[in-house]
């Protein structure tokens, strides 16, 4: 199909999704392995869910009153008349195989990575799509405020590797059940006074979940925000010393960060430590990951008492902020003429892949200059050119099309000067 040729409507990729075309696919290659390999020098294992689940399990987990669950989950009735959704986050689906296959009770540590699509139905804009993809991170059963900073400092130390510079740390703690209450309550109260000069959405969340109004992205109500009350100063002495100590061990790390008071989330289940990296570099859809503490999802599944912190960073978002390009790879090109010549390439480019050379052959009745300047136009590395007079000695000819050497040689010659 022609540049000019769009797509039928009907076929075309569902609003809010994207293809990841080679040439850019390189950079999420990249950034997944080098997640995966750091993850791995941590102590982390993958542990890979389906992408459906029962709509419950983000009802109960990620929570009713959350924007996700109330507005935004793609649910479908299956055949079979139960209630399915594609998952818009991964934390509820690690706690349900944790308890489905009791892997608390095995030795390994529960400290868990995916990568992985994620779906949820909100309107598209820059950073923000209807299918996008995370990089996702679990850990259970450490009550360790040491835990929180090795995440975090996990976080920043990935964002390095991957040399994401200009992100902001932001930590927070929104409390636990046992001091929550008495803040909501105040939070509450005093969205009340100030009701009429809230939008609508806001002006809801004052019965649903007052802290929610933290999240609003209208001016009125950010201004509003200001004034309400910190859920800071209402730390019972437990989440007070845990978030003491969080920030002690930042800073042992030296990790730059900033309390950000006002940081609570959009998601139902956080207990004690809250945390984001922003960056500027991405518009009104700032935030690269998020994550946080929640101590009580576990056992309200019905599962063991054990805690759980994570966090998910925005693989779209992180390859947008990428500058650093991964290397072009190197590739051999075979140059050829007629039957013979193509057979002689089958048979070469399989000892040569075999050897761990990326090899292109391509098939049609080309002459030598086409070809030639068609591995040019590609970035070929090499060309190995396999004429009649070539297959007959056995000797190939290898073009270094960079320095424009040439090189004469039988494959095992050439594989030790492609090595
Ligand atoms: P979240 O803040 O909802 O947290 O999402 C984490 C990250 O996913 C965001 O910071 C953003 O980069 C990316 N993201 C979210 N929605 C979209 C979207 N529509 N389009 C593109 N990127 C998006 C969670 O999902 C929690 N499960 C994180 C967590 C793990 N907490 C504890 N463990």
């Amino acid at each position: 199909m022609s540049a000019e040729t769009p797509v039928p409507k009907e076929v075309a990729a569902i609003k809010g999704t994207k293809d990841i075309l080679p040439g850019e696919v390189e950079l999420w290659q990249k950034a997944e392995a080098d997640a995966k390999g750091l993850f791995e020098r941590y102590g982390y294992r993958e542990l890979r869910a389906p992408v459906i689940e029962a709509t419950e399990l983000f009802e109960k987990g990620t929570g009713e009153t959350t924007d996700i669950v109330t507005k935004e989950m793609y649910t479908f009735t299956d055949k079979g008349g139960r209630s399915i959704t594609l998952r818009p986050e991964y934390t509820p689906s690690v706690v349900r195989a944790i308890i489905e296959h009791r892997l608390d009770l095995k030795p390994d540590p529960l400290r868990f990575y995916f990568i992985g699509p994620m779906f949820r139905y909100d309107k598209p804009q820059k950073g923000r799509y209807r299918q996008f993809h995370q990089i996702d991170i679990e850990v259970f059963n450490e009550k360790d405020p040491a835990i929180d900073a090795e995440i975090i400092e996990m976080a920043d130390a990935l964002l390095k590797l991957l040399g994401v510079a200009g992100a902001e740390t932001l930590v927070n703690s929104v409390g636990c059940r046992a001091c929550r209450p008495a803040y909501s309550r105040n939070l509450r109260a005093r969205a009340e006074k100030v009701r009429d000069k809230l939008c609508p959405d806001c002006q809801r969340k004052i019965t649903t979940n007052p802290l929610r109004i933290f999240d609003c992205k209208v001016d009125g109500c950010r201004e509003q925000a200001k004034g309400f009350p910190r859920i800071t100063d209402y730390l019972c002495a437990e989440c007070r010393e845990h978030f003491a100590k969080v920030r002690a061990y930042l800073d042992l790390y030296g990790v730059a960060y900033r309390v950000e008071p006002n940081l609570v989330r959009g998601l139902d289940y956080y207990t004690k430590t809250t945390f984001e990296i922003v960056s500027g570099g991405l518009g009104a859809q700032n935030s690269l990951l998020g994550g946080g503490r929640y101590d009580d999802m576990m056992k309200d599944f019905g599962g063991p008492d054990i805690c759980g912190i994570g966090f998910a960073m925005g693989m779209e978002r992180l390859i947008s902020v990428l500058t650093v390009r991964p290397e072009k790879r190197k590739f051999l090109y075979f140059a050829y003429r007629g039957e013979d010549g193509k057979r002689k390439v089958l048979e070469l480019a399989r000892l040569f892949r075999r050897r761990g050379v990326e090899c292109l052959v391509e098939f049609g009745d080309r002459s030598f200059k086409n070809q030639f300047a068609r591995a040019n136009k590609l970035g070929a590395a090499w060309v190995c050119v396999v004429g009649e007079d070539e297959i007959r000695a056995g000797r190939f000819q290898l073009k270094d099309m960079a320095a424009g050497t040439q090189t004469e040689g039988s494959p095992d010659e050439l594989l030790r000067v492609l090595s």
